[in-house]
């Protein structure tokens, strides 16, 4: 019997802290002062802690993880930092985020989508990001290059950032630009249409 479980891609992966740097990647996906930020399955958070930095208090960052233990490394940083606009949210981003009707200027997601689409269940994830994405705000998808015997998942499962743009041109997105992201790493800078 193969149900959908079985097939699931186990991805509750590893932090890319140690390879991605987080400013440059920001900037290079156009963060600024007093934006608001969605970092989507954030996992430890350390993506949303360098936004915290750039958005300003007038800004605001959301994290939203699924898993509690990783939400709780990020509360931890932000409690001993005294951040103040942060806000960590405990939640399956593929049933449904808790953020209102287009707010977010840029929604970061980084080394998640593949998951979703390994398993087949990247329509609700999707449907969920197109809904809290402002109109002309920006997607930013990070991910994995498709290379083999490099970091990430394995290599059928890693995606071209051709395969991300069809995807997400289903929600909305339009792609800008294919950004170089890392030595293992490129992203796909879409607007909201
Ligand atoms: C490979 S990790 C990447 C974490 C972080 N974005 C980074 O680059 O370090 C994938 C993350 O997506 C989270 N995730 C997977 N499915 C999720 C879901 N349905 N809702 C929220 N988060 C999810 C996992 O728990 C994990 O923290």
């Amino acid at each position: 019997m193969t149900d959908k479980s079985e097939k699931k891609h186990f991805h509750h992966g590893k932090s890319s802290k140690d390879i991605l740097d987080a400013e440059f990647v920001l900037n290079s996906i156009g963060l600024k002062k007093g934006d608001i930020f969605l970092d989507a399955g954030s996992g430890d958070g350390y993506m949303s802690l360098a936004a915290s930095k750039i958005v300003g208090e007038k800004g605001k960052v959301y994290a939203v993880e699924i898993w509690e233990e990783s939400i709780n490394i990020l509360e931890k940083e932000i409690k001993e930092q005294k951040i103040g606009n942060i806000e960590s949210i405990i939640a399956d981003i593929s049933a449904k985020i808790p953020i209102d009707n287009a707010i977010i200027d840029i929604c970061y997601m980084g080394n998640v989508l593949h998951g979703f689409v390994e398993n087949e269940d990247y329509d609700n994830v999707m449907k969920e990001i197109s809904r809290i994405i402002k109109l002309e705000g920006t997607f930013a998808v990070i991910e994995f290059k498709k290379i083999k015997n490099i970091p990430g998942p394995p290599f059928p499962v890693k995606m071209t950032p051709e395969e991300v743009e069809k995807i997400i041109s289903d929600y909305g997105f339009e792609v800008k630009e294919v950004i170089e992201a890392g030595k293992y790493h490129y992203g796909v800078i879409s607007v909201k249409k």
